[in-house]
């Protein structure tokens, strides 16, 4: 765990970073965004020790950093910057081992075997690539070769300073998408550094905002898009940008929270009362506990003659439904697939939390285009 507790930054009058309070949860990915000198690599540098701060501490698993040896401090931190800055006059191989070594921890061995493997996460194969010189490799596979350098300290922390700025748009999403699954597997703390939304949204499990020296908001990806804290905010990741990530929007934000639900020993007769007083063609039916456990539509009431017949005897038992965090895309698919006018949502136990209809889906997707706050107003 990475800890900023009232972390301020002056270079003579000038203000660089404005009390900032950050906690960083271990294993956890965090992307610092904002734009062009409002702090970012000063805070950056500041865990590895590069910059000091002017008042405030730093905190590493609960060590102030001030009081940690530098020297160790860096060994244990991997630390990824524009351009890699590979030594030029080593091979791969030697690039990538050199800290291990360093450390004198490991065997020869096991350096030279993890190396290998390094490389192969990165995309790179051993055999080829190992011996030679950075000069000899392509802009986008020495960046490669930095990362994999940075993971092979089995360092704990790994800094990232706009790593694939300079990288073309598909050399830069194949490398953010081996970072994505490298530390799916090594659950590493990272903080990797960008001024690319896209790239925030893509990678981090929270992503922190910055504007002139200051945090505007800390929060996870989905929660920034769906609440941005201000209106600086709002611009910075753009107007409705939550639809250009249909997936942040799940079941429980666009379903109704009160469906009409009844119990399955209701009759025919009360089922149609009800029905009618709540103007529905269908009634979900749920037990005591409100697990839902079946549906009856108008027609399977009409079908049948008895008036007095309980719900549980005609319903259909197998209901379509979707768990609250399912997302938009997903209840789409289903609506249209199976031609369905609703669809119940459920918590992950089975119980009835609402239901999403084709006018509830309606009233969300026009959000998109219409302005409502300025409707509200008039
Ligand atoms: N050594 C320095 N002396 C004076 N100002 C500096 C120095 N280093 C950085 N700055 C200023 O601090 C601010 C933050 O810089 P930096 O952290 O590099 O921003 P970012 O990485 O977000 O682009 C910028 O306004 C920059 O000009
Ligand atoms: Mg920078």
């Amino acid at each position: 765990m990475i800890e900023f507790k009232n972390v301020t930054k002056k270079i003579g009058s000038k203000t660089i970073l404005e009390n900032i309070n950050l906690t960083i949860e271990k294993n956890s990915l965090v992307v610092i965004i904002g734009s062009s000198g409002c702090g970012k690599t000063t805070s950056l540098k500041m865990i590895n020790k590069l910059i000091t701060p002017t008042s405030g501490e730093i905190y590493i698993n609960n060590m102030p950093i001030s009081k940690m040896n530098t020297i160790e401090l860096r060994r244990g931190i991997g630390y990824v910057i524009q351009n890699t800055g590979l030594f030029p006059h080593m091979t791969i191989r030697e690039n990538i081992s050199l800290i291990p070594e360093l450390k004198k921890i490991e065997t020869k061995e096991a350096i030279a075997s993890k190396t290998n493997d390094l490389l192969k996460l990165v995309g790179l194969s051993p055999e080829e690539y190992l011996d030679k010189y950075p000069g000899e490799l392509s802009g986008g596979q020495q960046q490669r070769i930095g990362v994999a350098r940075a993971f092979a300290t089995d360092a704990e922390i790994i800094l990232m300073d706009e790593p694939f700025s300079a990288l073309d748009p598909i050399t830069r999403s194949s490398l953010q998408e081996e970072l994505f699954s490298m530390q799916q597997e090594l659950h590493k703390t990272i903080i990797f550094v960008t001024h690319d939304m896209e790239e925030a949204i893509k990678l981090a499990d929270k992503i922190c905002i910055m504007n002139k020296g200051e945090i505007a908001q800390f929060d996870t990806p989905e929660n920034i898009l769906k609440n941005p804290a201000n209106d600086f905010i709002k611009d910075f990741i753009g107007a409705n940008r939550v639809w250009n990530t249909p997936e942040f929007i799940k079941a429980k934000d666009i379903m109704i929270k009160t469906p009409v639900s009844v119990s399955s020993s209701r009759n025919i007769l009360q089922a149609i009362e009800i029905m009618k007083i709540n103007k529905v063609d269908s009634l979900l039916i749920v037990d005591k506990s409100n697990i839902l456990i079946g549906l009856v539509t108008l027609k399977d009431i009409k079908r049948s003659t008895a008036k007095e017949t309980k719900l549980e005897e005609i319903m259909e038992h197998n209901v379509l439904s979707v768990y609250e965090d399912d997302n938009i895309l997903n209840i789409l698919e289903l609506i249209n697939s199976h031609a369905i006018g609703y669809i119940p949502v459920i918590t992950k136990d089975n119980h009835l939390a609402g239901l999403v209809t084709r006018s509830s889906l309606i009233s969300v997707l026009s959000e998109q285009f219409l302005d409502t706050e300025e409707l509200s107003n008039e």
